[in-house]
Parts: C-alpha cells; structure tokens; sequence
C-alpha cells in the first residue's frame, strides 16, 4: 500500500539569533560555535509564540502545498518536547485551530527523533486502511528549555516547525520506504532535562538551579549519534539493496554538521547530495527534518523517482532512519 507525501511545509520564527549576538550573552564566540557545529544563527519564536502557534502555520503550509482541505485529515500526529502545557497535546490545539474536525490528535515524543517515529506511526495508521489522510508535524520551542547562561547547550537550538500531509494511495509508486527505529533508554542521562516534569516538579529551587532546562553530555551524544546514525543508514540501505551512490538526497537532523560530516563519509554518501541548514537554524529537535524536507522540496532538490534517506538521532537516546521514493506531487 504506497503512502505518499502529498506536501510539505515549514515555519521558523522572524527572529534571527547570530553567534555574534551570542557572544553578547555568554562566554563564546563566532569561531569556536562555527568550526565545533557548524551553525551561524538560529531564529528564536516571540514570547506570545508557543510551539503549537509554529506547528499552525507549518501546517497550513503544508495542506496548502498537498491541496488537502483541514477537513479531509483524519490524524493529525504532532512530534514535539517542547509541548505548550503538558495537557492537552499541542496537536489538538492545532487540530481545533486548524478547522480538522474530522481528525484525532496526538502527541508523540522522540525529541529530535520525532519526526521520523511520527512519520512511521502516521504510515502504519494508514497502512491499517482505518484512516485515509494524515498530518504530520514536528514543532518545538527549544528556547523554552534553554538556560541562557549555559554555553555549552543555549549556543546549539533554535525554534521552528515542519509539516508533511501523508495518503495512502492505492496504486501508486514509489513513496515511504524501509523504516528503522530504536531507542536506549539505559542512557537517558546523557540528555535530558532534569526537572519540569513529575520526578521534579518546578520549585523555587528548580528555578535557581535552572535544572528545568537541557543538560548534555556532549561529546557521548556526538558519539552515539554518529554510531547509531550510521548503523540505521546502512542497515536500511541493506534492507532496499540501494547503493549509498544512488541516494539523491539524505536528510539528516540537523544537530552538528561534524556529526553529519562523519556519518557522510562513514556511510559514502556524496558531500552535495547531504541536506544542510543548521547553519541557519541550529538544531530545531523534532522539527528539523521537516523543515530541511520542506526546504530541498521548495529548492526544487528534490525530482520523481529519487531515493531519499531520512535519518535522525536524539535523547532517550533514540534514532531511526526512513527511505523515501520521491514522487513529485500531481
Ligand atoms: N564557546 C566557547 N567555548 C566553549 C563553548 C562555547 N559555546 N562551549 C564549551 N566550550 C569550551 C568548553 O568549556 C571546553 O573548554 P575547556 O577545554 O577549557 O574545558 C572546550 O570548549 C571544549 O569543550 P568540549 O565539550 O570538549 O567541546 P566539543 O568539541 O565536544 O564540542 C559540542 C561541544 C559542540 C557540544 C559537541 O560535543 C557536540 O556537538 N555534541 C553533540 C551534541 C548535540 O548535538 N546535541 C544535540 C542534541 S542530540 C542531537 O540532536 C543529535
């Protein structure tokens, strides 16, 4: 049963954070954020914007680029860990705003795996022939978890939203491929935010210590995220019996660029056929593929018949990978 992606779309906030503004904040400095990650700037949402005010306008994006009417979803799957309150999902009060009466909606939490565990979960829903269209959307306010006085972690996120519509076409090619999933929670430790949630609920002590924000063991998840992504990439090129050479476009999570410079030559994909905007970014979590997606879509990067790698890592730890068959839309 091919499901297609009908669409895409992406929203990133208006304003711009640069390493240079940075170094107004903290201890840091052009140089050293640009040759350890890669990123230049990131866009950080307004304080009246909550992420479910991104994922809106990534949605509508996206079912206006798929020609889907909001009325016509019957699942609206939100990737985020940054949701706006802990009840209700940030996908109902898209759904709600969007006009989706017909769908239900859920969030899914992966962190920066999300999108791809949501992209899954949507295929096996409607593989399962009970529902007919689905929304899928990676949304977070990482700026919400920062602690502005870290260098080590406020210098690496930003906010932003990305979209995909998904049906399941009968008859068609090409389209969702091969998917690869895992998770390790053994190794929670090394990225996580501590407090905020019902373990430690936020006290005045919380506040002070700012142990309601990301904390990271970052060279080990640079490690894991290299092994792990690079696993997943060659077991699913095993599992289609595709060449790394033949993929026209990978689509990683944008965390680092060292990290996608060790698995593009660890896995042999070449250097221009590797999607890269966390320069202008940062690492957006969950909505990063989505966005890069929307982006080599509206680029034009992407034509029929080309063999697409979505590849993704994050905390819990967890990761998968997803090949795609593109199939310009009619
Ligand atoms: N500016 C200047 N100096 C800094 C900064 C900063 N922003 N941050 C840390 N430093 C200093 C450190 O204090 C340290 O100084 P010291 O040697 O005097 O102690 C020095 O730079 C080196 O620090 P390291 O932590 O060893 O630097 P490293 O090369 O490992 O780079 C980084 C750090 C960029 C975080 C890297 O480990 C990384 O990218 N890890 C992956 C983390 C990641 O991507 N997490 C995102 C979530 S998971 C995911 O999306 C895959």
């Amino acid at each position: 049963m091919p499901i297609q992606l009908l669409g895409t779309g992406s929203y990133t906030p208006e304003k711009i954070l640069t390493n240079q503004d940075l170094e107004k904040m903290v201890d840091t400095n052009d140089e050293w954020i640009v040759t350890r990650t890669g990123i230049r700037e990131r866009r950080i949402a307004a304080d009246d914007q909550a992420t479910s005010d991104l994922a809106l306008i990534a949605a509508e994006r996206a079912l206006e680029s798929s020609g889907v009417k909001a009325s016509e979803l019957d699942v609206i799957l939100i990737a985020t860990c940054s949701p706006d309150m802990a009840f209700p999902s940030t996908a109902t009060l898209v759904q709600h705003r969007l006009g989706a009466v017909n769908a239900f909606a859920m969030d899914l939490s992966a962190a920066c795996s999300g999108f791809i565990f949501a992209l899954e979960t949507a295929r096996n829903l409607l593989e399962s022939g009970r529902y007919g269209t689905a929304l899928v959307i990676g949304a977070e306010k990482m700026s919400s978890l920062l602690d502005w006085q870290d260098r080590t972690t406020c210098i690496l996120f930003g906010d932003g939203a990305g979209a995909a519509v998904l049906r399941n076409e009968e008859g068609s090619k090409g389209g969702l491929g091969p998917c690869n999933l895992g998770s390790n929670g053994s190794l929670s430790e090394l990225l996580l935010v501590p407090a905020g949630g019902s373990r430690i609920p936020v006290t005045a002590k919380v506040l002070e210590e700012r142990s309601n924000t990301i904390s990271m063991a970052g060279q080990e998840v640079f490690k894991h995220a290299v092994l792990n992504m690079t696993k997943t990439a060659k077991h699913l090129l095993k599992e289609a019996e595709w060449d790394a050479k033949e993929l026209a476009l990978v689509i990683p999570h944008q965390a680092n660029q060292r990290i996608l410079e060790a698995i593009r030559t660890r896995v042999g994909v070449e250097k221009d056929n590797v999607f890269v905007n966390v320069d202008k970014y940062g690492n957006t979590s969950s909505a990063s593929i989505g966005i890069a997606l929307d982006e080599a879509v509206r680029q034009g990067r992407l034509n029929s018949g080309d063999r697409v790698m979505l590849l993704a890592f994050g905390a819990g730890f967890t990761w998968g990978g997803m090949l795609l068959e593109w199939r310009t839309p009619a």
